[in-house]
């Protein structure tokens, strides 16, 4: 009897596997962190393989610490860091070039470039997205016009693109040897060539960007059977049946079907969405527009979105550059060591800034730092400096929607740090609440598959599931609460203008 659902969530971090019961309660994990590839200021890479590899792994560990085989499961489903990619070779199932990672600022002249006299927003009725190099598209013309042979290749017919939920798919339904090559919706539109009214490629921006419509993946739902494991592989003939890009699987997970709710997620970034029904909304004020979710042949359900993109990756740069602890939830100790920061402010623009912003001439400082500022108030100052910019967001969501948040459900890695979570309260204003199941991202490519087959019926199945874990409620006076608030947005303006033409 097949009573589980498995979900492989490929991070930017790691990969996890995961065993979900009908409850929606995890069973049993596997999880791999990979390499993280760095060889220049401003590059951040994966190797594809090695993802591949530990994908192939974290579901050995899974079934086998859950004492299943692959027909105790129903369906999986695939959730994935989003805008990360991949060119491989169909014939070899090599890929040409390392995964361009969705934090890489290598391709600032090429979205300068397409961007022309028309500038950042030249796509955006289209897309949903500013022109900016953290999207797929831009990284995909950056391999064909750089690694050697790969157009000739790409324009013959012979390489795929995809994000690593495609990379992965396609290993898992058989790779050269009849390899599935499919994404979902939400995946797509990260790519910055998919139309969102139609969802489907554009062909004007796909030849805008030299990427031959050939290499690019069939555009399917986020809920239906894409196809089946393959037959010598882990999971034989289970039904791959939920993609989900990460952030809409944490929504999804959080059971955010309603217009007006929005989620957090606090991981290697911070990324909040805010489910806008089958309407698309514009941004005037910084965000994303972007699909949300679309089950089976349901209308698709859009959502607005701010990507911050260095949260928890700030403090692992506090742990592995400058060797302040050993372990990411440390730094809750060092912070508590403090009443307050001191005075220090630290803008971790390190890919520029994102939401609200999408500074790519910003960099990263700390400032506001004094004979008196120590290691504590720097730990303290990077925590708070989580909140600040999701405030930013909130605000920003809050002026294109004319929703105003009553409260705010969270997940991911640093929702485990209650000092962040308190802070967080005191700076929105509203509660904050954490749910039983924080592993949200994989628990919603688990129930976009498992609603693919009928193990669960529907949303309503997802809603009932969900459970609060804890909720913290502000508790800072409103003066204190601005005076901090102005404070960052002062700190924010020292990061512009930094990069010029010899300066990265
Ligand atoms: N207690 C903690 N306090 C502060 N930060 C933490 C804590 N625990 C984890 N983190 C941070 O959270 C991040 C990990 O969270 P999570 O596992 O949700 O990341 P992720 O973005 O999902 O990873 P991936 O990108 O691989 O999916 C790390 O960047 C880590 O530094
Ligand atoms: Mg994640």
């Amino acid at each position: 009897m097949a009573d589980y659902v498995l979900a492989i969530d490929q991070g930017t971090t790691s990969s996890r596997a995961i065993v979900f019961d009908h409850s929606g309660r995890i069973v049993s994990t596997g999880q791999l962190e990979h390499d993280q590839i760095f060889p220049k200021a401003g590059w951040v890479e994966h190797n594809a393989e090695q993802i591949w590899s530990n994908v192939r792994e974290v579901v050995g560990l899974a079934l086998t610490r859950g004492n299943l085989a692959h027909t105790d499961l129903a369906a999986i489903g695939i959730t994935n860091q989003r805008e990360t990619a991949v060119v491989w070779d169909k014939n070899t199932g090599k890929p040409v070039y390392n995964a361009i990672v969705w934090q890489d600022t290598r391709t600032q002249a090429i979205v300068d470039e397409l961007g022309g006299s028309e500038g950042a927003d030249k796509y955006k009725s289209i897309v949903g997205l500013p022109l900016a190099t953290y999207f797929s598209g831009p990284k995909v013309k950056w391999i064909l016009d750089n690694v050697e042979g790969a157009r000739e290749a790409a324009e013959k017919g012979d390489l795929l693109f995809g994000n690593t939920d495609t990379w992965v798919l396609w290993n898992m339904t058989g790779g050269p040897d009849g390899g599935v090559h499919v994404t979902d919706v939400t995946n797509a539109s990260r790519t910055m060539l998919m139309d969102l009214d139609t969802l489907s490629w554009r062909e004007d921006i796909a030849a805008d960007m030299g990427i031959p419509l050939s290499m690019l993946p069939e555009i399917r739902s986020s809920s239906e059977v894409y196809g089946q494991g393959r037959p010598r592989g882990l999971v034989p003939g289970v039904p791959i049946a939920g993609i989900l890009g990460d952030q809409q699987a944490a929504t999804f997970g959080q059971a955010c079907f309603e217009t007006g709710t929005a989620k957090n997620t606090y991981g290697t970034g911070n990324f909040m969405l805010l489910n806008t029904g089958t309407e698309k909304v514009p941004s005037k004020n910084g965000l994303l527009t972007t699909v949300c979710y679309k089950i089976g042949d349901a209308p698709q359900v859009y959502a607005l979105e701010g990507s911050i993109a260095v949260t928890g990756s700030l403090i692992q740069w506090l742990r592995d550059n400058l060797g302040m602890f050993e372990d990411a939830p440390d730094v809750e100790w060092l912070a508590r060591k403090v009443e307050d920061n001191g005075g220090a402010y630290f803008v971790p623009a390190f890919s520029g800034l994102f939401a609200p912003y999408w500074r790519p001439d910003a960099r990263g400082a700390l400032v506001g730092l004094t004979r008196y500022v120590n290691r504590n108030h720097i730990a303290r100052a990077a925590l708070e400096a989580v909140a600040f910019q999701t405030r930013e967001v909130v605000d920003a969501m809050r002026k294109d929607s004319g929703v105003d948040l009553t409260e705010l459900k969270v997940d991911g890695g640093m929702v485990q740090n209650e000092l962040l979570m308190q802070f967080q309260a005191d700076q929105l204003g509203v509660d904050v609440v954490r749910p039983k199941v924080a592993e949200t991202t994989a628990l919603g490519a688990a129930y976009a598959a498992g609603i693919a087959v009928g193990f669960w019926k529907g949303e309503e199945d997802v809603t009932a599931n969900w459970a609060e874990d804890k909720r913290w409620s502000p508790a800072m006076a409103e003066d204190e609460r601005e005076r901090l608030y102005r404070s960052w947005k002062k700190a924010v303006t020292k990061t512009f203008d930094w990069v010029d033409a010899d300066v990265q």
